[in-house]
């Protein structure tokens, strides 16, 4: 027995490693009193959860008091979980809602706040605005190249006009469930693929 680990350990390992279910965080774009995309994410994560192919945690840019990258002392403990978390994670679901055209300010600080931890994962967009959150969701895409993350084609876009009541009550059209588990098909498929890499 002593024998066959010596010649064969490793390799159950790496194959052990392979079929390991993937963790995916859903990351909450906005940090905005009052916002909407905690709705978005649950949502997410629920649809997410049924399909049983991966680990699934929401993940809250807030929980972290990240502070503006370089006005800091870089020690801060909420910098530390923010790449630890980061580099946790196989893949990625961001929440993204349109901010004049872009992401939020706190969603690009986020993403600056950390750099390697992100290389060579995949990930899913799901935004909203009042034109389904397009624009920012494009300027996230040219990010995350930078980032080395490769991000997936399906992209579900949620209206504030039609899928929201009062602009504050998520109500989702049920045309967008195909579009969710399609994403997350790519993302499931990608992260898995790329960790060969990692
Ligand atoms: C500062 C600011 C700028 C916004 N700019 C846009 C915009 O350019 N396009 C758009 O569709 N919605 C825009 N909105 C509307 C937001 O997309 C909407 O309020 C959304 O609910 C924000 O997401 P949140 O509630 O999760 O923070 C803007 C909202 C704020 C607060």
């Amino acid at each position: 027995m002593g024998f066959l680990n010596k010649l064969f350990g490793s390799k159950i390992k790496e194959e052990e490693t392979m079929t390991e279910k993937l963790n995916i965080g859903i990351i909450l774009g906005s940090t905005r009193q009052g916002r909407v995309s905690p709705q978005v994410g649950q949502w997410v994560k629920e649809i997410a959860d049924q399909r049983g192919d991966a680990n699934y945690e929401i993940v809250d840019i807030a929980d972290f008091n990240l502070p503006f990258v370089g006005e800091g002392t870089g020690e801060e403990p909420g910098l530390k979980a923010w790449s630890e978390k980061i580099n946790s994670l196989d893949g990625y679901v961001f929440i993204v809602q349109e901010y004049n055209h872009s992401i939020t300010g706190a969603l690009k600080n986020a993403l600056d706040s950390a750099r390697e931890e992100w290389n060579n994962k995949a990930a899913g967009i799901v935004s909203y605005g009042s034109v389904g959150g397009a624009r920012a969701a494009e300027h996230l895409r040219g990010i995350l190249g930078e980032l080395l993350v490769a991000d997936v084609r399906t992209h579900p876009a949620l209206s504030l006009f039609t899928d929201f009541e009062n602009f504050s009550e998520f109500k989702p059209a049920d045309l967008h469930l195909d579009n969710v588990n399609g994403m997350l098909d790519q993302v499931v498929a990608w992260s898995g693929a790329l960790k060969t890499l990692r």
